[in-house]
């Protein structure tokens, strides 16, 4: 038997070895694994959500091609780069999966194709080396983004907007959410991208590596909106859902008559393409400031948002554009929230986010299963409480907020 100070030395020696090096705090690792839709994306981060290592594939450029995402095309994408990534992720960080103390990976909402090739590659990864597995769900990995940059506490509300998402609700702690809003049909993303399409913006000299919502942003800068005047869907619905299909059919109307009156085949690009952005743009701001505006007054009626420093949090890759992030500035300014939006990169699709709520999840002990347990992945799913029909039965109506923001 050792002597207790040899036994101790022992110890510290054990932990020492764990380590990076002998500097470094000692932290439990977490893998994050991302492939809900079109992002193949791989991080590790320690304990302290310091980003050791990351790896995006980005399967844009073949999308905008081929004029939409099309479902066997991601998956194959996927299947092609997923190893790669993870192992660029790893290598990146020098962290050996043997130091991980979880992998976390994406498996609900997306799409069905895409979510089966991570689940499938990380159900193999914890196998093989023997290590707890987190499942995420994708909405609540972009909720939770900004606590990962600055403290955040909860509860706060969130504004999620993507290519496949729209929704408000209330986060009230890691894996606890009340659903206030969603999406009746499209998302704001989708919208933007096939408006985007529609007017062949693909072909615009500026827009050619753009994702449509990028591709209006700019264009939307040299635009008057005033010409376009859309209507902002859901006005006489008093809840906190939204709907972008029929701004979408007012879009292709306005644009079907410009063609004619050019007397221009679809495909070519219209002379007003700059003030049909801006409109858009402009719509889809006012859409997501009106629900979130009646979001805020329930909120705050029912005594949901704590009376010092409220905040409303805004992400997803439709909250990397500035003009709607300066429109729900105005909202929070008028109702005295604190507005936050994470950077970017960290709005849009990536393996980080999912390594943080992987991170967030260890931390509280929440959902770690083992490493052979069977889980499925969900295309669809609701995130938190589905608290939309208390919402629209409490019928708010907004006093009328001036949206006027200069380019
Ligand atoms: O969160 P994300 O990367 O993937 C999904 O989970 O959907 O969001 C992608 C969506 C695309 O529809 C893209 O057009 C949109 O975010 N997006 C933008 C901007 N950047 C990306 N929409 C408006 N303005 C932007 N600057
Ligand atoms: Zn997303």
């Amino acid at each position: 038997m050792f002597p207790t100070k040899v036994k101790r030395l022992l110890q510290l020696r054990h932990t020492l070895w764990g380590c990076a090096s002998l500097k470094a705090p000692c932290s439990r690792l977490v893998l994050g694994i991302e492939t809900s839709c079109d992002d193949t994306g791989a991080a590790v981060m320690d304990e302290t959500g310091k980003i050791l290592g990351e790896s995006l594939h980005s399967q844009k450029e073949v999308h905008l091609r081929t004029g939409g995402i099309i479902p066997t095309v991601a998956q194959q994408l996927h299947r092609e780069n997923i190893e790669r990534v993870v192992q660029e992720a790893l290598e990146r960080s020098h962290v050996a999966p043997s130091r991980l103390s979880a992998v976390a990976t994406t498996v609900m909402p997306g799409l069905g194709l895409s979510l089966g090739i991570g689940l499938d590659f990380s159900r193999r990864f914890v196998r093989q080396h023997n290590k707890p597995f987190i499942p995420i769900h994708h909405m609540e990995a972009h909720a939770l983004t900004v606590r990962m940059l600055q403290p955040v506490p909860f509860p706060f509300l969130v504004l999620l907007v993507s290519g496949g998402h729209s929704l408000l609700a209330v986060a009230r702690g890691v894996d606890d959410f009340l659903l206030l809003g969603h999406s009746l049909d499209e998302a704001p993303g989708d919208t933007m991208d096939k408006v985007a399409r529609r007017l062949s913006l693909i072909k615009h000299p500026q827009c050619s590596t753009l994702s449509g919502g990028q591709a209006l942003e700019l264009l939307a800068k040299d635009g008057d909106r005033s010409r376009f005047p859309f209507r902002t869907p859901m006005g006489q619905t008093y809840d906190c859902c939204f709907s972008f299909t029929g701004l979408r059919n007012q879009v292709n109307m306005a644009i079907m008559k410009k063609e004619a009156e050019e007397g221009i085949e679809q495909g070519t690009l219209l002379s007003c393409v700059k003030d049909i952005a801006a409109a858009t743009q402009h719509t889809v701001a006012s859409h997501l400031a009106k629900r979130t505006h009646r979001a805020i007054v329930f909120c705050k009626e029912n005594g949901m948002l704590p009376s010092s420093n409220p905040t409303l949090v805004l992400s997803g890759g439709v909250a990397s554009n500035e003009y709607i992030r300066k429109t729900l500035s105005i909202i929070t300014e008028t109702t005295g929230l604190h507005l936050l939006c994470p950077p970017a990169k960290f709005c849009t699709d990536n393996g980080v986010m999912i390594a943080w709520n992987g991170v967030e999840r260890l931390r509280e002990g929440k959902g770690i299963l083992p490493p052979n347990v069977d889980v499925r992945y969900e295309p669809k799913a609701l995130l938190g409480v589905d608290m939309s029909a208390e919402v629209r039965a409490a019928a708010i109506r907004l006093p009328s907020v001036r949206i006027k923001i200069h380019n």
